[in-house]
């Protein structure tokens, strides 16, 4: 896993977006607000970054495509990835072994946390949520919707999966996938990870492979020095 600062690319944006494909850049070029667009620039050439690195390519010879359900992947590479993004950070997971999903929020207030719990997630989960002193619950809700989006961005199917289809643990325990149904998943085939890549931000990784070893790294500051 890879957690990568956003806000210090702002003045190498040409850089970053040097090494996007004319698809990407398109893409940037709709953004309305020139920040949101400095990010996404900046998460695209560090995800090309870091994919580069792992497979001993360019950056910008990097080619990608869709799954079914939308998942980017590597064009004629074993490698599987995942990227998320919030705020001035982005996190990007990589796997050569299963398939990885990953997700990353900015901590903030979430004043409806029980509201949405009951109405999206499991019920063991709005009750071990309902059931938490209010102070810790905004936190704990950001962790098990983390961890919810990781597992459904590993299978692809993004939120177009039911969130009440399976059920994570709750922090302070570690982070487990407890149940899954309506296919041929395992809970005991799947690591889950909590993790906490930066100041003010939570996130969780899915990995569908059991007791997937899994370490976080920070790209150093000025990185985009990095992309050549
Ligand atoms: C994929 C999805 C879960 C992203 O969640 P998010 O918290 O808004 O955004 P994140 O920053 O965590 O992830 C975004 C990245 O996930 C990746 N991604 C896109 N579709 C994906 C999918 N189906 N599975 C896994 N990863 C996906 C992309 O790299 C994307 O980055 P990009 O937009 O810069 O290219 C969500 O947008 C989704 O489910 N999309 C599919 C469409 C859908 O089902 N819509 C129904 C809405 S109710």
């Amino acid at each position: 896993m890879w957690s990568i600062d956003l806000a210090p690319a702002d003045d190498a944006q040409a850089a970053c977006a040097a090494v996007l494909s004319p698809e990407e850049r398109a893409r940037a070029a709709r953004f309305l607000r020139s920040g949101d667009r400095a990010r996404f620039i900046a998460s695209h050439a560090a995800l090309r970054l870091v994919l580069a690195y792992a497979l001993g390519s360019e950056p910008r010879a990097l080619a990608f495509a869709a799954g079914p359900a939308g998942k980017p992947e590597l064009v004629g590479a074993g490698l599987a990835f995942n990227l998320s993004h919030s705020g001035d950070r982005a996190l990007v997971g990589l796997s050569t072994q299963a398939r990885i999903g990953c997700d990353l929020e900015a901590l903030r207030p979430v004043p409806d946390a029980i509201r949405i719990a009951r109405s999206t997630f499991a019920a063991d989960e709005a009750a071990g949520l309902a059931a938490l002193p209010p102070a810790a619950r905004d936190r704990a809700f950001m962790a098990v919707w983390t961890r919810k989006e990781a597992i459904v961005k590993a299978i692809g199917a993004g939120l177009s999966m039911p969130l009440d289809r399976f059920s994570v643990s709750l922090p302070p325990g570690p982070a487990t996938l407890l149940r899954i149904s309506g296919g041929r998943e395992e809970p005991a085939d799947w690591t889950l990870a909590h993790l906490e890549p930066g100041p003010g931000y939570i996130g969780a990784a899915a990995i569908a492979q059991a007791h997937a070893p899994l370490r976080l790294h920070a790209l150093p500051p000025g990185w985009p020095r990095l992309i050549g």
